[in-house]
């Protein structure tokens, strides 16, 4: 068994990052490593967490999942982190404290364009968010900064499922944890 780390998959709604996260840990797990997913409706519901979505509340949630896969990590686990995490100084604060305590963290982009997440639409958060039925979504009303320099980019548009986390299991490996 290889060292812990967190891989932190953010990216758009319905970009593709609990997809990736499943199927990575499944990859991960056939090859006898220790690997756990916290995504992010998970968490919300099993913390009872009480926050919703504005910035205070996203960046209570972000910190938080972020300790909890610090913990992980720091144990030999693979955390995969499905977990949108729009502001770019919170998930900053999230690699500084990893960091702090020599524990590899990852930022990976699902860098999949708007209009091909808002085509695939997993949740119908989209056109809830059209019909003026919800506001706040991240990439339309609200914002989503795009890592400037992420550890990966992953183009997700076109591309099976299956070829993206071979990019993933590559980064890994040059990493030196696989
Ligand atoms: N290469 C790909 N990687 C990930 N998801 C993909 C890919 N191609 C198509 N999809 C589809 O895109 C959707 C992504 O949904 P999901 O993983 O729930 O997004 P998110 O967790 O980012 O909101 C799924 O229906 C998935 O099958
Ligand atoms: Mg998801």
């Amino acid at each position: 068994m290889n060292a812990g780390a967190t891989i932190w998959l953010t990216g758009l709604p319905s970009s593709g990052k609990s997809t990736l996260a499943l199927e990575l840990a499944r990859r991960l797990r056939d090859r006898g490593e220790r690997t756990e997913i916290l995504d992010g409706d998970e968490v919300r519901a099993r913390l009872g967490f009480e926050g919703k979505f504005s910035r205070a509340d996203r960046d209570v949630h972000v910190r938080r999942v972020g300790w909890l896969a610090l913990l992980l990590a720091r144990n030999g686990v693979k955390a995969l982190v499905p977990v949108i995490a729009p502001y770019a100084d919170i998930r900053a604060e999230v690699r500084a404290e990893h960091l702090a305590e020599g524990v590899t963290y990852l930022e990976v982009h699902v860098a999949t364009a708007l209009d091909e997440c808002v085509r695939r639409d997993v949740k119908g958060l989209y056109a809830r968010q059209r019909a003026g039925l919800i506001s706040g979504l991240t990439g339309v009303d609200d914002p989503y900064e795009a890592p400037v320099d992420p550890d990966l980019r992953l183009p997700t548009e076109g591309r099976p499922v299956a070829g993206c986390v071979d990019d993933l299991v590559d980064l890994l490996v040059k990493q030196g944890l696989l």
